[in-house]
């Protein structure tokens, strides 16, 4: 059994910089960060475009980021929400940049302004293409230097413990739902610790591994907005996932290696396979169009002309400035034959983003008591329909410094629940064949990417929600009877999201954002969060 004052589940940018803020402001307080794998195997380390924020008001103002995120979002951002993130945004971004992150600069010193699908104006920040692994390494080494942070590789966090494992019954319309700590498994030792906490920030990450074809690493199984959703907490707007339009086609290789947005605000242009530059056929702003809008043309392009990918050709742009912007993109396209100066580099959509999750106010905190929601797993109100590209790294700092306040003024009047019980582990055993969990993963990516991709319509949704009712009963069975591996349990995580992801759906009885349905192609008047 452990016990420390905060509990952080995740070390990507909004976990880490969560636990920075309370480590310096509360050197007494003890803070512990989980993570299921390496520290910094992260969505976060795999950001590549940067960081949208205004900190040049010459050109740029608050105005126009605030007008850019509330056109990508459709309708369904928090207005107030949205402003706030973009209004305190640079000063959470010059926060990492004191505690040592890199942007490029140009040769007389300002920064380099990129510019993404939905933007104005160019205020991306970037460390070449691999904006995230340094924003990462940064906060690492930040953590690091506090005594009172300890972060602990390789533990699961199967669930949240509240009054249910106290034995009570806990249901959506239990007014006090309380968050006392988790249970963990152990993986290095094998055992399911209990962890009691004062505070906890559930800072888990995305959900794209739900989907066969995806941008994001193995861990962004969408563990905390299930284990949340469990434990009766509000999920919303599951309905928008995200599609990244240009990930590089290659068969069989997953994650997809992604090719930057900016390329495309640095000049790449979209092709067919007949040549065509087609964007400017489905919108004005042709090539830098919100995220939805492209993914939703290239997928049209490619049911159309019987193709698997299109074309980014940046045989246009100047190849020197393309090596320095994107050496990572370069080098990945030339080890498998693309030399992007004579060939155009394949792309295909692929799932990138979960704009909805945990529903969290404005300073982070969900409908749990104790239990705060920071980064990719929250909803906070500031994507709406549709995340504006390089808003997800800016609203995990924001949120992260106000999560860090209102804990900060809450945690001596609260005390740990020593009442809660060890974990019950009796009566399972090893799960006899591996392949019922890999094949039904398997299954679930497939349903998902099939019915309930791009475009979908009520037929579509019906069907995948049928299968996944039925790999849900399967996966209930064989978890109560099977010993707990992070397989076993991030499998049981998918089916949850995937069910959550077609109920929001089937409920959106319109299209908006990223969520397109042949059947209700019209946005309807009625503004409205789905709520799960
Ligand atoms: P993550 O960084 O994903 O961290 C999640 C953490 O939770 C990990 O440490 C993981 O181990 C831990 N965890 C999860 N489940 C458990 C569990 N059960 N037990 C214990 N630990 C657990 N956004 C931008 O704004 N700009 C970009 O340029 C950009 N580019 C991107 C490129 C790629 C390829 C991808 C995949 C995403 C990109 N995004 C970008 C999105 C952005 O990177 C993510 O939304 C953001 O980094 C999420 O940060 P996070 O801290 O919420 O989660
Ligand atoms: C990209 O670099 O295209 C990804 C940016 C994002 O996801 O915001």
């Amino acid at each position: 059994m452990l016990k420390t004052d905060i509990l952080v589940i995740g070390s990507g940018i909004a976990g880490l910089t969560f636990a920075v803020k309370i480590a310096r402001e509360f050197p007494d307080k003890t803070i512990t960060i989980l993570t299921k794998a390496n520290t910094d195997e992260t969505n976060t380390k795999y950001a590549q475009g940067g960081i949208a924020v205004v900190n040049d008001t010459e050109k740029d103002s608050f105005n126009k980021h605030v007008e850019d995120t509330l056109i990508a979002g459709d309708g369904l951002c928090n207005v107030d929400i949205v402003n706030m993130v973009v209004t305190e945004g640079p000063d959470r971004v010059n926060e990492i940049i004191e505690w040592g992150a890199r942007f490029d600069k140009t040769n007389d010193g300002d920064y380099q302004r990129g510019k993404e699908g939905g933007h104005s104006e160019n205020r991306i920040l970037h460390h070449k293409d691999i904006t995230g692994f340094e924003i990462e390494r940064a906060l690492v080494e930040e953590a690091k230097q506090y005594k009172n942070i300890n972060i602990y590789n390789h533990w699961f966090v199967l669930d949240i413990i509240t009054q249910h494992h106290l034995g009570y019954l806990v249901t959506k319309s239990t007014p006090d739902i309380t968050c006392y700590g988790v249970y963990a498994l152990n993986l290095n030792s094998n055992n399911v610790e209990k962890i009691l906490a004062k505070c906890t920030l559930m800072a888990s990450g995305g959900v794209g591994q739900v989907y066969r074809t995806t941008t994001n690493p193995k861990i962004a199984t969408g563990d905390g907005i299930a284990m949340l959703y469990r434990a009766k907490a509000r999920i919303e707007n599951m309905e928008f996932i995200q599609f990244h339009p240009t990930a590089l086609y290659e068969v069989g290789v997953s994650p997809s290696f992604l090719i930057t947005e900016a390329v495309r605000g640095d000049g790449g242009i979209l092709r067919n396979k007949e040549g065509v530059a087609f964007m400017p056929l489905y919108d004005t702003r042709a090539d830098l169009a919100p995220r939805d809008v492209v993914a939703r043309a290239i997928d049209s392009e490619m049911k159309r002309t019987g193709t698997e990918y299109v074309y980014l050709d940046c045989r246009q742009m100047d190849i020197d400035k393309f090596q320095s912007h994107f050496p990572n993109i370069y080098a990945k396209c030339r080890s498998i034959g693309i030399d992007v100066a004579e060939h155009m580099i394949p792309v295909a959509p692929a799932a990138h983003y979960c704009c909805g999750g945990i529903k969290a106010d404005e300073l982070g905190r969900s409908s749990i008591f104790n239990l705060y929601a920071c980064g990719e797993c929250a909803s906070t109100g500031l994507h709406g329909a549709n995340r504006l590209a390089s808003n997800s790294l800016l609203e995990a700092l924001v949120f992260a410094h106000r999560c860090a306040i209102d804990v900060g003024q809450k945690i001596e009047e609260i005390s740990f629940n020593d009442e809660v019980p060890d974990w019950n582990a009796s009566g399972t055993n090893d799960p006899k064949e591996m392949i019922l969990i890999t094949q039904s993963l398997k299954e679930m990516q497939q349903i998902m990417s099939d019915y309930v991709g791009i475009v979908r319509n009520d037929i579509r949704l019906e069907r995948a929600m049928n299968r996944i009712d039925l790999l849900h009963y399967e996966t209930e069975e064989l978890y109560k009877s099977s010993t707990l591996s992070p397989h076993l349990c991030e499998l049981r995580n998918l089916i949850t999201i995937g069910y959550l992801v077609v109920k929001g759906a089937q409920f959106r009885k319109e299209s908006r954002g990223l969520h397109y349905n042949t059947d209700y192609p019209e946005k309807s008047k009625l503004i409205q969060q789905v709520v799960l």
